[in-house]
């Protein structure tokens, strides 16, 4: 029998890609989207990726009423959950709408969930759950902190889960802790497409790659890194697609939930990903060294090994790959708005 997936925040840019692996994977997903953070046209994207229609409904999960007329109305076996806002700068602008829409967006899902008796979650966390100082490659076991509102509401959220969790043995929740989603569908069609200058590095890279912006500045190059930039666990948006599939599946099968890391367990260096892009795209990618930005890790990588044991998950995409993906669907872009 096909399972019914309701998948909060689909139109966004983890949400878009995860739509169509679990289409491919066969289950029937409906998604659930306010559009705050993504553009209009993104189901239109999918059915022609898809060749199929996508049924969309556009609502927000701070909604209780909307969610339990639309829980009411589709027999879903289990949701996963994106609809949340993820930019730590406005985060730190405007606390309180961070802890409203991410965590009072879990907490009003969750209670229409149990209302219709839905117990199955998958929840997009974050390596920000670790902080700053967690030990290299980062364990699920590593202590949690938290660095800025963001990652404050994303631990609470974990939290609650827990506590939830803990209250009613019905519930089976997987907990995928990414760390930097990249990269693009191969198609084309779908993508990472922030508004205004982005805060996070490839975005920024393939916006200099593509001459909106004339240089990247490299936040500092003093770390105690093998080059002096920072490191991170970039992971193709594909890959953590397909992490969604197995997380979701094992929810089906084992019937229990999980806490894993998302990501590849290699690291690379500002300087490995500027020069990835540059060699993927062919074109220059000037930069200068700027200062650290404040709150930065010297360097972030996952210890994946829980995810391939729970889950059967392992990363097959490398930084070229991501890189090319990053770039096929950023000029796809501009060619179109040229058109
Ligand atoms: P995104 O902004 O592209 O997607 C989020 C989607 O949720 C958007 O389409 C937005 O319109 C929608 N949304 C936001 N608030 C909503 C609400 N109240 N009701 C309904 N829809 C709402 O972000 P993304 O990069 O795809 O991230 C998805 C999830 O993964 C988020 O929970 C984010 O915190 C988490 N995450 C992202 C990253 C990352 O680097 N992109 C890293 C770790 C965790
Ligand atoms: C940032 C957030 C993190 C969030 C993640 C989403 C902070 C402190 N952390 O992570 O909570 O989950 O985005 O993907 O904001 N860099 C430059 N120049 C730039 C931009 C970035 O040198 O213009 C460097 C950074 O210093 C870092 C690396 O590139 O070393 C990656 O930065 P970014 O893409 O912003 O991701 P994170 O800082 O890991």
């Amino acid at each position: 029998m096909t399972q019914r997936i309701l998948l909060t925040g689909g139109a966004g840019y983890i949400g878009s890609h995860t739509y169509a692996a679990l289409v491919e994977a066969g289950y029937e997903v409906v998604i659930l989207d306010n559009f705050s953070n993504s553009a209009r046209d993104v189901p239109d994207r999918l059915e022609l990726l898809l060749d199929r229609k996508i049924k969309v409904i556009e609502g927000d999960v701070l909604d209780r009423a909307m969610l339990d007329r639309v829980f009411a109305k589709h027999d879903f076996d289990a949701v996963v959950h994106f609809a949340a806002s993820k930019a730590v700068g406005e985060s730190v602008k405007e606390p309180l709408a961070y802890m409203q829409n991410n965590i009072g967006g879990l907490v009003t899902l969750m209670q229409a969930m149990q209302a219709a008796g839905v117990f199955r979650l998958v929840f997009s966390s974050s390596a920000s759950v670790y902080g700053n100082n967690a030990q290299l490659p980062i364990a699920e076991t590593a202590e949690r902190s938290y660095g800025n509102p963001y990652g404050h509401t994303k631990l609470v959220c974990e939290q609650i889960i827990e506590q939830t969790l803990a209250s009613d043995p019905r519930w089976a929740v997987g907990v995928l802790r990414y760390f930097n989603p990249v990269g693009a569908h191969p198609s084309g069609l779908i993508g990472e497409d922030p508004a205004g200058v982005p805060d996070n590095l490839m975005p920024y890279i393939a916006k200099v790659a593509g001459g909106e912006l004339p240089c990247i500045s490299i936040f500092g190059d003093d770390y105690p890194t093998p080059d002096g930039t920072g490191v991170r666990d970039y992971i193709h948006v594909c890959d953590l697609a397909d992490g969604h599939v197995l997380s979701l599946r094992s929810l089906f099968h084992e019937g229990k939930g999980h806490v894993v890391n998302l990501g590849t367990g290699r690291g690379y260096s500002v300087l490995e990903v500027i020069s990835a892009y540059a060699q993927a795209s062919g074109r220059d990618i000037p930069y200068l060294v700027a200062p650290r930005r404040p709150g930065d890790a010297a360097a972030t990588y996952a210890n994946p090994a829980l995810a391939k044991e729970m889950l059967g998950f392992s990363a097959r995409f490398d930084l070229g790959d991501m890189c090319r993906s990053s770039w096929e669907w950023v000029s796809t872009q501009a060619q179109s708005a040229d058109a």
